[in-house]
């Protein structure tokens, strides 16, 4: 009995941090900061973006550090025509149910540390209050999934096939820097794994070099009314993951 009252105690306790950490967010949300402003979108209204704004949102994300300045990426945009092509394409192989293989190799659950297991379920349930029961097998997250979030342009980022760990880590730095350049000028964003299942195809279209492998794809545009653009992540509490040591 007194096992399960501290096993309640300490999961009450572990909660209440989480909660903490929406407060924290929701009243982030309403600052200026737009670290906190940025969440990810996954259904954009039918508003299309102009070149410009893609390009100097592209620009702004070049600004990441790199190893020795090697800026080891290279920029396809998908928009009009060509992520029609795209989107037509990936929902074909949906039905088909083709296999996802994409450029970088999938994590599998093996990798995770229990935390970050607990992690991922934990975003299972923001994904619940926000869609309902049915979470992220609701039929209108489901829908919005295989039509790529109606993204208006994608942003795939490149990098050589060679590239070591430490490029991977320079476009993760441009990835962010690009979506917090987004938000900065009030465009939504996303970087999914949904967009790079099937690099074969948005090779193709986009006409990418063999040379090049696909790193990842962050859909840019307006986020509409949608409750699927309610859900809120939280954070693991900061003294699970800071070592400061005097
Ligand atoms: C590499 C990567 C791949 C992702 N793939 C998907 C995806 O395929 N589908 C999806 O709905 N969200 C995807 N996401 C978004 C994450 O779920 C999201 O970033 C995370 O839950 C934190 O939420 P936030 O971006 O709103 O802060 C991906 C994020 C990253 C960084």
């Amino acid at each position: 009995m007194l096992t399960l009252t501290f096993i309640y105690n300490i999961q009450y306790f572990i909660k209440t941090l989480y909660i903490n950490d929406i407060d924290n967010l929701e009243e982030n949300m309403d600052s200026e900061n737009i670290i906190y402003q940025r969440k990810s979108i996954r259904s954009f209204s039918s508003k299309k973006l102009s070149d410009n704004i893609i390009e100097e949102i592209v620009l702004d994300g070049t600004r990441a550090p790199s190893w020795e300045n090697a800026q080891p990426w290279e920029v396809y945009v998908a928009t009009g025509n060509s992520l029609e092509n795209i989107r037509k394409q990936y929902m074909d192989s949906e039905t088909m149910g083709k296999a996802p293989k994409s450029d970088l190799t999938i994590p599998g659950l093996g990798e995770w540390s229990k935390t970050s297991i607990s992690n991922v379920e934990v975003w299972g349930e923001s994904v619940k209050e926000a869609v309902g029961e049915k979470g992220t097998s609701d039929p209108e997250m489901q829908n919005a999934d295989h039509n790529l979030f109606y993204a208006p342009a994608i942003v795939y980022i490149t990098a050589n096939i060679n590239a070591s760990e430490y490029s991977i880590y320079d476009i993760g730095a441009f990835g962010q820097t690009l979506m917090l350049a987004a938000k900065s000028k009030g465009v939504d964003s996303i970087p999914a794994f949904q967009f790079v299942k099937y690099p074969d195809i948005i090779k193709n279209v986009l006409e990418i070099p063999d040379n090049q492998k696909i790193v990842v794809g962050i859909g840019l545009g307006y986020a509409d009314n949608s409750r699927l653009n309610n859900i809120l992540t939280r954070r693991e509490p900061i003294d699970q993951i800071l070592h400061i040591k005097k």
